[in-house]
């Protein structure tokens, strides 16, 4: 696809646990690594013309302070915000920080388990949410905010 002409920047954020993607319960979060992620995440944000970054923290604090620091330097947001999605009011004010849209991950559809796991802090600060299409949930979110940074430099 032809490069876009601005230099778009998606932040990729990982929350707590997520560093053992691949061990941790495969037969709910599938065996890729966060690596295996990261690394289709890149590519193909080389094939859409964005340019991807990621981030893992198992620290809520951690994971406010990357929202802050991207506010005005970055075009879009994938978070996983992992066990931090059904407590966290401190990422969902960060997230009301900024004006880029925002897709929250769920690698399991946190709807089918638990149902501690049925509510989000993050959903209604969010554009949008995709749940349970294991690793393809980051490369169509990646997808749809590419075409967003297209449309931003087309109108
Ligand atoms: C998760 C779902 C959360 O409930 C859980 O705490 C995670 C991973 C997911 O990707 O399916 O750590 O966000």
């Amino acid at each position: 696809m032809e490069p876009l002409s601005e230099n778009k920047i998606i932040m990729v954020i990982h929350g707590p646990n997520l560093n053992m993607l691949g061990k941790r319960e495969p037969e709910v979060y599938g065996k890729a690594t966060l690596d295996d992620i990261n690394t289709a995440l890149k590519e193909t944000g080389n094939h859409l013309g964005v340019c991807v970054e990621t981030f893992q923290s198992n620290h809520e604090g951690a994971i406010v302070d990357k929202i802050q620091e991207i506010m005005n330097s970055h075009h879009g947001l994938i978070i996983n915000p992992g066990a931090y999605t059904h407590t966290s009011v401190a990422i969902r004010d960060a997230l009301l920080l900024l004006s880029f849209p925002v897709v929250e991950v769920h690698l399991s559809n946190i709807y089918k388990r638990e149902t501690f796991r049925h509510h989000s802090m993050i959903a209604g600060v969010a554009t949008g949410q995709i749940s349970g299409l294991g690793g393809d949930g980051y490369i169509l979110a990646l997808e749809y905010l590419a075409r967003q940074c297209r449309a931003v430099v087309h109108n």
